[in-house]
């Protein structure tokens, strides 16, 4: 244990927000959600000091160290039109000194909006692929083609959901650790939106490695959740791996706990429960959720406070990973 902690806490990273996000209590939300409500807190990497935060501001700490010490001077990756990875790894880019190369699904916007928007004003280049399962060759296209022009690529995969990512990530515990101590309220649960799953390995691991007890919860944005748990624990293993632990060590021995049944019709389609969601904590708490991720991740959250799924004496934390940039797509 001690070592793999030890691997974490040494592995290289950029700081692009050097500053630790606060934890609250949402007081307002948890009586409006009836007197058997748990203590409600939320973890506000929203308020990331960079690129409008968000998730993938931990993950690319990480990455992008890979990245300079691969001498690379352009960085490529991919996502939806409207990706959040895409404008952090585009602002990174810039603020970072590299090229950035986008490969995204989705249609051209005649005006850009939301994190499309962004992305430009961070000065990327975009490539439009036609579905995502095109995304990753031509990705290696791109690459090659910068190859043989003398350039250095780097290619992140979707979401920085690598295990070094997920470390990234599992670094959040650490500072969890410090508003739990300034707090004195530790979550017995951890909520949060799910996707390409490197948050979620990162969660997982954290927890194990700084000996905090929560149970995670992944809530999906679209993917099913037996593959998205096992995308987790693979995840998981290699990280295991890489930090030379073992299982154990890492969480990787208990199961990956994904919830997939606030997906709705698809990715980034609005539910009744999320824009409910969405519409009570900006209502309750002055807090904004984005439509994609953590709109569906609160609703996952309050379905299973009706549910009664938690007890009053529970503390729950919602991990608020960002993407607000999404409302304004
Ligand atoms: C705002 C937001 N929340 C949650 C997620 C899910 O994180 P991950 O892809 O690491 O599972 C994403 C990623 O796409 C995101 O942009």
């Amino acid at each position: 244990m001690a070592t793999a902690l030890a691997s974490l806490r040494s592995l290289p990273s950029v700081t692009l927000a050097a500053h630790p996000t606060p934890v609250d209590r949402l007081d307002r939300l948890r009586s409006a959600l009836g007197p058997s409500c748990p203590t409600l807190l939320i973890k506000r990497d929203d308020l990331l000091s960079f690129a409008m935060g968000g998730n993938k501001v931990r993950k690319l700490q990480t990455v992008l160290a890979e990245a300079n010490l691969a001498g690379a001077d352009t960085l490529i990756t991919c996502g939806g039109v409207q990706s959040n990875h895409c404008r952090v790894t585009a602002a990174a880019g810039a603020a970072l000194g590299l090229k950035v190369v986008l490969v995204v699904n989705g249609t051209p916007q005649d005006v850009p909006t939301g994190n499309a928007l962004l992305d430009r004003l961070f000065g990327a280049q975009v490539h439009y692929a036609t579905t995502r399962q095109d995304r990753d060759s031509l990705m290696a296209s791109v690459a090659a083609d910068l190859t043989a022009q003398g350039q250095r690529p780097f290619v992140i995969p979707l979401g920085a959901s690598t295990p070094t990512g997920a470390a990234g990530f599992a670094r959040g515990i650490e500072e969890l650790l410090v508003n739990v101590h300034q707090s004195g309220s530790r979550p017995d649960t951890i909520v949060h939106a799910s996707s390409s799953g490197g948050t979620q390995a990162g969660l997982i691991a954290g927890c194990a490695l700084f000996g905090l007890k929560s149970r995670v919860i992944g809530i999906s944005a679209d993917e099913p959740a037996a593959r998205l748990s096992a995308t987790v624990l693979a995840l998981l293993e290699e990280l295991a791996v890489r930090l030379g632990g073992s299982r154990a060590t890492i969480g990787a021995d208990k199961d990956v706990v994904v919830d997939d049944r606030f997906v709705g019709d698809g990715y980034g389609l609005p539910t009744a429960a999320s824009t409910e969601a969405l519409t009570l904590v900006a209502r309750h708490e002055g807090i904004v959720l984005d439509p994609v991720y953590t709109a569906k991740a609160m609703a996952g959250l309050i379905e299973k406070i009706r549910d009664g799924a938690f007890s009053i004496d529970d503390t729950v934390l919602f991990w608020h990973t960002g993407g607000q940039a999404g409302l304004f797509a």
